[in-house]
């Protein structure tokens, strides 16, 4: 019988080992299984973590198969081939499209009522795959999506700004990708919208010269690849973003934040996964708020969610 909460990662990878690690750090789960097609991956992960369990939070932390994900409360996603230097994450589309479709039948056939968080590139893609070709409630599907680009915009503004980023409320809309946009008008610093914020700053300081926000925004953008041309590889900031994600299911905390799901008809825009601000608690995600944004960002977000449309009708999912 289970115990407590049990969260399985599909895929032990640089990503799900991390996430693992970050979740045995954190408490999150008395059960986390990693599953990988490389079997021994996935084992050496498990034993690295589980020798350091004398000296954390208790967890049962093991290498298994499709059947040992039964029960999952959560089962996060992230199989799949990750960026190289010089690749989109939409070039990665079809390999990982055609992952997904061969494994995910096993998955929900053990783990039919988890919550499943997608991770795996184009997270956009993947995620409306997983939802297409399995049947699963679209509250219990979606993708880590813009969450990271939210936490690297919020990181930025923080660092030019001075603030902590926990008193600054900004995010990024549309794709996990290029053309994910910033919805300006939204973002606020310590409850004081951004624009009467840097107006203030300048009244202050005469020398202030505001801030440059589509350098901000292209930064953004630009800020994944930059750590794979750097190191090869992104996984601390992604795993740090499912722990978030896993914590707001497990403590059911009716977080407002950007996640990838199915959209249907906001702002005009419809069957097609993209980020926007969900409420995330233990039943996984509802009531999307669909904010008002101006007319040249709801133009960014619409062509956005025409990228990933495109990418859709150029795919055999
Ligand atoms: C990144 C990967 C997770 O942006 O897409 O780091």
């Amino acid at each position: 019988m289970k115990k407590g909460n049990k969260i399985s990662i599909l895929g032990a990878g640089n990503v799900g080992a991390t996430i693992a690690y970050t979740l045995t750090m954190d408490g999150m789960a008395s059960e986390i299984v990693l599953v990988d097609i490389n079997q021994n991956k996935a084992k050496g992960e498990a034993m690295d973590i589980i020798q350091g369990t004398a000296l954390c939070p208790p967890v049962n932390i093991y290498a298994g198969d499709y059947s040992d994900i039964k029960d999952s409360d959560i089962v996060i996603v992230t199989l799949g081939c990750a960026r190289k230097p010089g690749q989109s994450r939409i070039d990665l589309a079809q390999g990982n499209v055609n992952i997904i479709k061969s494994v995910m039948p096993q998955a929900v056939h053990y783990a039919p009522d988890a919550i499943y968080v997608v991770v795996s590139n184009p997270v956009d893609i993947i995620t409306y795959t997983i939802l297409k070709t399995t049947g699963l409630p679209e509250s219990h599907v979606f993708g880590s999506g813009t969450l990271l680009d939210s936490s690297r915009l919020r990181e930025s503004l923080a660092r030019t700004l001075e603030i902590s980023p926990k008193n600054i409320h900004a995010y990024m809309f549309g794709e996990h990708g290029d053309s994910a946009m910033v919805p300006w008008s939204l973002t606020s610093i310590g409850g004081i919208p951004l624009k009467t914020y840097l107006n203030s700053m300048r009244e202050k300081n005469p020398d202030f010269k505001g801030l440059d926000l589509a350098a901000i925004e292209a930064e953004v953008h630009t800020s994944g690849a930059q750590v794979i041309s750097l190191k090869g590889a992104t996984f601390y900031a992604i795993a740090l973003s499912a722990r978030r994600i896993c914590e707001c299911i497990l403590r059911d905390t009716n977080t407002v934040t950007t996640l990838s799901g199915m959209i249907h008809g906001a702002y005009g825009i419809d069957d097609v996964c993209l980020s926007l601000p969900f409420v995330l608690d233990c039943h996984g995600i509802s009531g999307m708020n669909a904010p008002e944004l101006t007319a040249q960002e709801q133009e960014k977000l619409l062509a956005s969610a025409n990228v990933l449309k495109q990418t859709i009708a150029s795919l055999d999912i």
